[in-house]
């Protein structure tokens, strides 16, 4: 504990259970001394594990919300103001849903309003929060915003479907948004790029164990896991990352600079050996 957060306030959205990254941010964060509401969509509410964080948080307010709707934000950011006694100094976006991949659309046959919704809840509510945010001036100078993105916004990576593009436009906004709000506020925003990590989302990746496998042997400092994803975004939230703003910060173990490892051609070569190719076919 480095009380990091002491004093600080901020938003919380998608905890969904003890797995969320989002649910590991809103422990470090609390444990960091900050104050905070916790949201997520009524329908995420029903499960209702989400007021035993708020409990584990110093009774912190749930509030619910549909990041896809702009009523629901105002809702949420005026309240949270009330609640916590004046503006805030942190926003966690920790939200993606893709109904093609839910549904088993693949990217050559995708349902495109499907597409568009995957859009709407995993990116354009990134830049739906933060104009709301502007607008109702909710955001104290060197506030912090981050959303969690993934490397297939930047290569392709099989199975990550309609994802990829949304968090393709998520980062763009990050730099878009971040130009205007730092220049007129000095609130910054990024992205972290995380390892695939298991959780509700991460589940529905296609492949997910094995990419996970993949990706470990490909790191030279292995996969990160959700706690390590939320040490770094408390650190991203305090005061010792004041100048960092319009990134995306990859936060992979070293894996989106890689191209070969010797743990992964290792297992690969495995394949060979079982006498299902050739080696210089
Ligand atoms: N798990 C991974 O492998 C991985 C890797 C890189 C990035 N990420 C990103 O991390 C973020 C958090 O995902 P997670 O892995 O913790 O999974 P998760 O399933 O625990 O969290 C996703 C959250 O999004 C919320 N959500 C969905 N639709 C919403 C809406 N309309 N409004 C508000 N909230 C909504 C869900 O209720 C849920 O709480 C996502 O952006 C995800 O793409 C995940």
């Amino acid at each position: 504990m480095y009380n990091l957060l002491k004093g600080k306030k901020g938003i919380i959205f998608g905890a969904l259970d003890s797995k969320s990254i989002a649910w590991k941010v809103a422990e470090k964060a609390h444990e960091e001394g900050a104050i905070f509401t916790l949201t997520n969509t009524p329908a995420a509410m029903r499960f209702g594990e989400i007021n035993e964080l708020a409990e584990q948080c110093n009774n912190a307010t749930v509030i619910p919300a549909d990041a896809t709707s702009i009523e629901d934000i105002e809702n949420l950011i005026t309240k949270s103001m009330e609640i916590l006694g004046g503006k805030v100094d942190f926003i966690l976006h920790s939200i993606g849903m893709s109904l093609n991949v839910r549904k088993g659309r693949p990217y050559d046959d995708l349902n495109y309003n499907y597409f568009q919704k995957t859009l709407d809840i995993s990116a354009l509510s990134f830049h739906k929060v933060i104009q709301v945010a502007r607008k109702l001036d909710a955001i104290n100078e060197w506030g912090s915003i981050v959303a969690l993105s993934y490397v297939a916004a930047q290569r392709s990576l099989y199975g990550y479907n309609d994802m990829a593009d949304a968090k393709a436009v998520l980062e763009s906004i990050a730099r878009s948004f971040g130009y205007i709000y730092g220049r007129d506020k000095k609130v910054r925003i990024n992205t972290i790029s995380q390892s695939p990590t298991r959780t509700t989302a991460g589940s529905g990746v296609k492949g997910i164990d094995g990419l996970i496998d993949f990706t470990d042997r490909m790191s030279p400092l292995g996969n990160a896991d959700a706690a390590e994803c939320a040490d770094f975004c408390i650190t991203m939230f305090s005061d010792l990352t004041r100048k960092i703003t319009m990134q995306n910060i990859f936060h992979d173990g070293g894996f989106s600079n890689m191209g070969m490892s010797l743990r992964a051609m290792t297992q690969y070569n495995k394949s060979f050996d079982e006498g299902e190719f050739e080696l210089n076919e």
